[in-house]
C-alpha cells in the first residue's frame, strides 16, 4: 500500500471531505489522526477506522493546534502528511455581509491553514520527502456570487501554497492544494434544493463529486507518485473550470 508507514493528520476529519480523505489515506495504508472541532464527530470517524485517534481542536487557535500535533507525534511516533481541510461558509453578498461573517470565514479559512502549516512545519520538515502538506481551496477562488469571504480566503490557500512549496523544497517537502467544484457534503446539502440542482448542471461531467472524488486526489498528493508535484492546485469539479467564464 502507498501510504504504509505514514502517518497523516486530516483537519474537520469528522465529516464530509476529511472524513471521505481520512478513509482513503487508511485505506492506503496510512495511520490517521482526526482534528476536530465537534467532537463526536471526529471521534465516530476515528473509532470507525482502525488504528485512527481523534483529538478536539480548533485550527483557528494556533496554541491549541501545535500543542496537539506534539501530542499526535508522541502517539504515533511521526507526523508525515498534513492535510488542511477545515473550513467554513458564511455567504452573502458583500452589500449583506456583516464584518463577523468576513472575519469567521477568513479566521477559519485562511488563518486555520497558515496556523496548520505553522504548526505541522516542523514534522513534515523531519518527513523529508515523506513530508506533505496539502489544504483545501475551492473552485470559488476564481470568483463566485455571494462568496466574497469564501473566495478570498480560498484564494489566500493558494496563495500560501505555492510560496511555502518555494520554501519548504530543499527538504523534498511537497506542498499543494485541492479546488474541489461542487462536491455533495452537508455544506452544498445547506443550499435550497433548486440552487444544487442549479449548480450540478453547469458540472460538463453531469453529476455532483462526491467525497471519494476528492479523497483520490488527496491520496495521489500524498503519495509517492506525487513526489515531483509541488505548488499546484489540482482541480477536482468535473469540468467545471474549463468554461470560459473561468479563464
Ligand atoms: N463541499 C464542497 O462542495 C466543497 C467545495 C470546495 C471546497 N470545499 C472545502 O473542503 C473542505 C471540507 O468541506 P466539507 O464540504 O467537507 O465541509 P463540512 O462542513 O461538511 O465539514 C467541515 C468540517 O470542518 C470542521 N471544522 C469547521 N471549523 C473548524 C475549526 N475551526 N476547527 C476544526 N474543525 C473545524 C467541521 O466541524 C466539519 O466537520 C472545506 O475547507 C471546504 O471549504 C468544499
Amino acid at each position: 500500500m502507498r501510504l504504509d508507514g505514514r502517518v497523516a493528520v486530516i483537519t474537520g476529519g469528522g465529516r464530509g471531505l476529511g472524513e471521505g480523505i481520512a478513509r482513503r489515506l487508511a485505506q492506503d495504508g496510512a495511520r490517521i489522526a482526526i482534528l476536530e472541532l465537534v467532537v463526536p464527530n471526529g471521534e465516530r470517524v476515528g473509532a470507525s477506522i482502525p488504528g485512527a485517534r481523534a483529538y478536539e481542536v480548533d485550527v483557528t487557535d494556533l496554541a491549541a493546534l501545535s500543542s496537539t500535533l506534539a501530542r499526535v507525534r508522541e502517539d504515533f511516533g511521526r507526523l508525515d502528511i498534513m492535510i488542511n481541510n477545515a473550513g467554513i461558509t458564511r455567504d452573502r453578498t458583500l452589500k449583506n455581509m456583516q464584518v463577523d461573517e468576513w472575519d469567521a470565514v477568513i479566521r477559519t479559512n485562511l488563518t486555520g491553514v497558515w496556523n496548520g502549516c505553522k504548526a505541522a512545519l516542523p514534522y513534515v520538515v523531519d518527513a523529508g520527502p515523506a513530508g506533505r502538506i496539502i489544504s483545501l481551496s475551492s473552485t470559488s477562488y476564481l470568483g463566485n456570487f455571494g462568496q466574497v469571504n469564501y473566495s478570498a480566503s480560498k484564494a489566500g490557500v493558494v496563495g500560501l501554497t505555492r510560496t511555502l512549496a518555494l520554501e519548504v523544497a530543499r527538504w523534498g517537502v511537497t506542498v499543494n492544494a485541492i479546488a474541489p467544484g461542487f462536491i455533495d457534503t452537508a455544506m452544498t446539502r445547506a443550499m435550497p434544493p433548486d440552487v444544487f440542482d442549479r449548480a450540478v448542471s453547469a458540472v460538463p461531467l453531469g453529476r455532483a463529486g462526491q467525497p471519494s472524488d476528492v479523497a483520490g486526489a488527496a491520496a495521489f498528493l500524498a503519495s509517492d507518485d506525487a513526489a515531483y508535484v509541488t505548488g499546484q492546485v489540482l482541480f477536482v469539479c468535473g469540468g467545471y473550470t474549463i468554461s470560459a467564464s473561468h479563464v
